[in-house]
């Protein structure tokens, strides 16, 4: 290996490199899997910098408008649902900026607060770290790996923003003589590059008819998060939101990115220290839901979510005696939210419930049947 190429790997690179030459390619979900998860080197664990001075900004870094709207949103759906004590779950909550909104923003509804047993699934110690120091002083916090590690007992109300999107994706490519899936390999110089698998991809997957030369992703693990939400929801009860970047159709080609610094870089470069994420098919996600039995709502765009949800409102009271320079932050950051130059559009919010209940954000037009 050329010796500029050894000295500009990052360490993590050097071992999927390894790795791969030692096995052979790897498939695109492992390379994400490793990525952003691998316990010392992964982004996650190592690297993540969300927030304006970091790599990335995500709705409740932009504005309190909205973990405070999602707060409501929930508190409203747990008065429909008769104020039962709940487990309020938020899948990877970042810096936790989102659970501190909506708890502030929720403390003078009655009885709420002490309806709430808090539990976070987060696999990375330094944002674990970084949400308690976010919610310190608050009892009945809990963190867990995995959200089948949630106790199983009490109605959820649960929150996952920017979660799905980070999950692992593969990839398969249409030839001539049927699908192939894109790898993770190793080239001449010594850097990751994208192959194809040597053979044909098991006629189990299904992945249909397309011309040659399409790219269709798919997602077991955001699947089979979603079958587990839906069996929870239908055992337990409740209401789970999911707001992140995606359609309701998958997007044709590969919609793989890496973001570093704000910027958009190439995905196999520097593996972590990068973020990595993928658009979410929110389709595929409705259909898992509805199939288990789940009402399900959306995908609608987050502007309009937000906007029913009182953005606007909650806006007017918020610049009300503020100085000037705090009330144009707080327009800024709604107008990041809500219009379709910023996340309005591109950010889509879906609802799965098993209460006959319309969630709050929601039209009943909008029920997927
Ligand atoms: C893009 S960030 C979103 C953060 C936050 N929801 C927000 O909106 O600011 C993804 C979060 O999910 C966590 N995460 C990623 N993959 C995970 C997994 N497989 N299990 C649990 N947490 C995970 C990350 O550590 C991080 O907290």
């Amino acid at each position: 290996m050329a010796a500029d190429v050894a000295a500009e790997r990052t360490a993590l690179e050097a071992r999927i490199a390894e790795l791969i030459e030692a096995q052979g390619p790897i498939d695109v979900a492992t390379f994400m899997t490793l990525a952003l998860g691998h316990p010392s080197l992964g982004y996650y664990p190592a690297h993540a910098r969300l927030g304006a001075d970091g790599d990335f900004v995500t709705a409740p870094e932009v504005s309190q408008i909205f973990g405070e709207l999602i707060g409501l949103a929930l508190a409203d759906a747990w008065r429909t649902m008769g104020g039962p004590p709940v487990r309020l779950v938020e899948l990877g909550p970042g810096n936790g900026t989102l659970m501190a909104d909506l708890l502030r923003a929720t403390a003078s509804v009655p009885g709420f607060g002490a309806a709430l047993d808090i539990h976070l699934v987060e696999t990375s110690p330094a944002l674990r770290s970084r949400q308690a120091g976010r919610l310190a002083g608050l009892e009945r916090v809990h963190w867990h790996a995995d959200l089948g590690d949630v106790p199983g007992d009490r109605p959820l109300l649960l929150v996952a923003n920017e979660f799905f999107d980070a999950l692992p994706i593969r990839q398969f490519i249409k030839e001539e003589a049927g699908w192939r899936e894109i790898e993770v390999a190793v080239d001449g110089r010594g850097r990751l590059c994208l192959t194809r698998a040597a053979g044909p991809t098991p006629a189990a997957l299904r992945l249909g008819r397309a011309p040659v030369g399409s790219v269709v992703e798919l997602s077991p693990a955001r699947e089979a998060l979603m079958e587990d939400l839906a069996h929870r929801l239908g055992a337990q009860g409740g209401l789970a939101l999911v707001i992140d970047y995606g359609e309701a159709e998958p997007t044709p080609g590969s919609t793989l990115q890496a973001v570093h610094r704000h910027q958009k870089v190439d995905p196999l470069t520097r593996p972590g220290e990068v973020d990595l994420s993928s658009r979410v098919d929110f389709g595929a996600l409705a259909r898992i839901a509805r199939t288990g039995g789940l009402a399900v709502f959306g995908p609608v765009p987050q502007g309009a979510f937000l906007e029913r949800l009182g953005a606007a409102l909650r806006l007017a009271q918020l610049v009300r005696g503020a100085s000037a320079d705090r009330s144009a932050g707080l327009e800024e950051g709604y107008r990041r939210l809500t219009a379709a130059a910023g996340m309005g559009t591109l950010f889509q919010a879906l609802a799965v419930t098993s209460w006959p209940l319309l969630p709050p954000g929601f039209a009943a037009e909008e029920m997927v049947s």
